[in-house]
């Protein structure tokens, strides 16, 4: 039995938010697959290539995942990857209402594969990856939501406002 779980998302970029739903993933499911949509609804800072370099090099201590991205709908890409599962986390009563919604659109259309909600740890549920690029942008220190490979690509890519 090898029981594959599928972790969508966009990633851009990957914060301790999402690690640690990737965390909680790899203990209930022997492979997790993280993968990057390739979203034409958003614009992303980052290259489905940076994200990717991202998120490996801030999950080196997860041993029974990898990183792909996929186009289309999840739950073809779950089907072709033999996944029985989708991980979603579910940080508010915000999220509730888009992800039951997902979550039935995706049964109606692959009624095998499962939608799986994790609760991050408290501290991480009000994050999301616009919140911490906005923070940095101007001058909030964000070091503690996401991993060192962030910060600093970060630092490369947005020039800070620190006006007044
Ligand atoms: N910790 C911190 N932040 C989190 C988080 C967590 N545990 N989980 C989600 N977030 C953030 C994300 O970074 C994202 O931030 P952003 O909007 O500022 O970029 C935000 O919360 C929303 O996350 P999410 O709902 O996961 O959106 P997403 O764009 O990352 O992923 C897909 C959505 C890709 C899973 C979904 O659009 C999809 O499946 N697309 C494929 C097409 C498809 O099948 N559509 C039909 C679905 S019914």
């Amino acid at each position: 039995m090898n029981r594959i779980a599928i972790y969508p998302g966009t990633f851009d970029p990957i914060t301790n938010g999402h690690i640690d739903i990737i965390e909680r993933a790899s203990h209930l499911f022997h492979r997790v697959i993280v993968a990057i949509a390739v979203n034409p609804a958003k614009q992303p800072l980052f290259s489905v290539e940076e994200r990717r370099e991202m998120i490996l090099q801030s999950t080196r201590q997860i041993k029974n995942m990898e990183v792909d991205f996929f186009n289309g709908l999840v739950v073809n890409y779950a089907e072709a990857r033999g996944a029985v599962a989708i991980v979603r986390g579910l940080r508010a009563v915000s999220d509730f209402e888009y992800e039951l919604q997902m979550a039935l659109m995706n049964r109606k259309l692959k009624e095998q594969v499962v939608t799986v909600f994790l609760m991050p740890h408290e501290q991480n549920i009000y994050l999301n990856s616009s919140i911490v690029k906005e923070v940095f942008s101007f001058g909030g220190d964000i070091s503690y939501l996401v991993p060192d490979v962030v910060l600093k690509a970060l630092q490369e890519k947005i020039p800070r406002n620190l006006d007044k």
